[in-house]
């Protein structure tokens, strides 16, 4: 079932939203070589609790961190560690911010010093990918409008897209229906509807779409070692356009 949420549930999930970009506004400013996702993950954390709110993802099915820190070939759900960020180095900080029970889910990609070409590419395309397929999700278009207009732009940039993590509905639960892929066929799936809430929020690979997973269990990374990247809003369909509520 699919949940349409009130105009007082969706203000409650902007206020984490506008949280969340605050918080990732915050990293920008002190992501560096020589730091830590560690210490990012300690500062998120910090921030969050400062502001009254938690991060959702730790303690979620047993995930132990309060953000996901993605490095380079890691895809999705990366743990943060002690190693310093090297120069060259792309990193995608994932967290979901609960402030008095609204969420709100937003993954931002960050490059760290000199990036190589190849990964300013990457990172252009998956985040004007994400807005590609924000601007699909209207009231009357099918889930399968976002993730066709979102494959369609990124493999005529020469990337490819990750099948086995989607976008989701989110609201009092961190996944709800529907699942949102970021591939797919025009005209398909469920119907979108005024007060849905959901992701998008594409991963996008220099190489193949295929990944493997870590022996921690949830580390998704590309098989061929290439780069990585993701950006990813929640945004509330309304039958004015998407409204992105993790912008402030
Ligand atoms: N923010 C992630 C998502 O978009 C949540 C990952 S699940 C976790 O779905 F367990 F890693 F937190
Ligand atoms: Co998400």
């Amino acid at each position: 079932m699919i949940s349409i949420k009130s105009q007082k549930q969706i203000q409650l999930m902007h206020e984490a939203g506008k949280l969340l970009a605050s918080c990732h506004k915050e990293i920008a400013k002190i992501i560096r070589v020589g730091l830590t996702t560690r210490e990012i993950d300690l500062f998120v954390e910090k921030y969050l609790s400062k502001h009254g709110a938690t991060p959702e993802q730790k303690g979620y099915r047993g995930y132990p961190y309060a953000t996901c820190a993605s490095v380079n070939d890691e895809i999705c759900h990366g743990f943060p560690t002690d190693r310093p960020l090297m120069d060259g180095d792309i990193v995608t900080i994932d967290m979901v911010v609960n402030l008095k029970g609204a969420l709100a889910d937003s993954a931002w990609s960050y490059s760290v010093g000199n990036i190589s070409n190849t990964a300013k590419h990457l990172l252009a395309v998956t985040k004007e990918s994400l807005y590609i397929g924000i601007n699909q999700a209207v009231v009357g278009n099918r889930i399968g409008d976002i993730g066709y207009a979102i494959q369609k732009y990124v493999e005529a940039e020469g990337f490819s897209v990750v099948r086995d993590f989607t976008g989701h509905g989110i609201g009092r639960s961190l996944h709800e229906e529907p699942q949102v892929p970021h591939y797919g066929r025009q005209g398909r799936g469920t119907r979108l509807q005024e007060g849905m809430v959901i992701t998008i929020e594409p991963m996008v690979n220099v190489g193949t779409w295929r990944c493997k997973v870590d022996a921690n269990g949830w580390t998704a990374r590309t098989v061929d070692g290439k780069l990585s990247a993701q950006y990813e809003h929640t945004l509330a369909i309304t039958k004015d356009g998407p409204i992105i509520l993790t912008e402030q």
